[in-house]
């Protein structure tokens, strides 16, 4: 049986459109289930408050706004499991960046920028 481990560290992507992204690696309690939106959250709440992320419904996958890369792949944070072995979180890397794990995810039919364009004709 493996033991499990007190800490486990966890690499987020830190950055936002016109800075050098850099990586910072936090050591997060580990509870047995807890999910990568748990150690984000741990993070913010005691060590970095300026760590950018968004979420809303946590484990409904319902609002699907706390969609970022886990070891780059695409991932709900909320229901993603976090790894005893470490892992790396970013952005989606297929959306425009807004800062750190955010990015846009309205669709272009719902944002408010191209409704207006295509109201006034542009
Ligand atoms: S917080 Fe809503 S889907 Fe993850």
């Amino acid at each position: 049986m493996t033991a499990v481990p007190e800490t486990v560290s966890i690499s987020i992507q830190r950055g936002a459109p016109g800075e050098e992204s850099h990586v910072e690696t936090y050591d997060v309690p580990y509870r047995e289930g807890m999910s990568v939106l748990d150690a984000v959250v741990w993070i913010r709440t005691h060590v970095d408050s300026s760590v950018a992320f968004r979420y809303s419904c946590v484990n409904a996958n319902a609002c699907k706004e706390c969609m970022v890369a886990v070891n780059g792949k695409t991932e709900y944070a909320c229901t993603a499991r976090l790894s005893t072995d470490g892992m790396t979180v970013g952005p989606l890397t297929n959306k425009t960046l807004i800062r750190d794990l955010v990015t846009d995810i309205v669709p272009p039919k719902e944002n408010l920028r191209t409704i207006l364009a295509e109201r006034d004709g542009g």
